[in-house]
């Protein structure tokens, strides 16, 4: 089973980037290109039957698996970006981290209004990144259709900060501790 095989690879790393954090290490995953490839088969899967006009990615890791499914499913991908990296006119929110303060971009031209668009990222946390994410594209005039991580830390419980964009949530791994 995916999960399982994703579970025996993905590292845990106390205190990174600071203490009392336990960071989730997908990098082995990488190094497993059969485990990429049905990382990517997996989510399409999921995906199947839903209407998508293109996927958005978080950088950095969001930007791994973003680009290789909308590459798959032949769609635009849409990078969003750390404050101060996308050189054309942009639009940007500022969000909470589970460990700091940051603020992301988007282009203002990276798709057309009312294009639905699916946000990816590695791993949803307090979901702080995805909402920004989210309210960013919106501005923008995206209907969100969905998400997809490779890792969600249901512990957390922020998977209800989501509904409010759309119920279609898909994670191929869960951590309940
Ligand atoms: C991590 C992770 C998610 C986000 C999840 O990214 O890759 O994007 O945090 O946390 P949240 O749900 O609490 O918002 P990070 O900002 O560390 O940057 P990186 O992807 O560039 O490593
Ligand atoms: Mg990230």
């Amino acid at each position: 089973m995916l999960e399982e095989r994703l579970k025996s690879v993905i590292r845990d790393i106390p205190d990174f980037p600071q203490p009392g954090i336990i960071f989730k290490d997908i990098t082995p995953i990488l190094k497993d290109q059969q485990l990429c490839s049905d990382i990517v088969d997996q989510l399409v899967a999921h995906l199947q039957g839903m209407e998508i006009d293109a996927i958005a990615g978080i950088e950095s890791r969001g930007f791994l698996f973003g680009m290789l499914l909308a590459n798959r499913l032949n769609i635009p991908f849409i990078p969003i970006r750390k404050q101060g990296k996308l050189p054309f006119k942009t639009i940007s929110e500022s969000y909470k981290l589970e460990y700091g303060q940051a603020t992301i971009e988007v282009h203002e031209d990276a798709f057309a209004p009312g294009s639905k668009v699916l946000i990816h990222d590695d791993l949803l946390a307090t979901g702080g990144t995805v909402v920004a994410a989210s309210k960013l594209l919106e501005k923008l005039g995206a209907d969100i259709v969905g998400y997809t991580f490779i890792i969600s830390l249901d512990f957390l419980q922020s998977q209800g900060r989501l509904t409010r964009f759309t119920d279609r949530v898909i994670s191929l791994v869960r951590f309940d501790a």
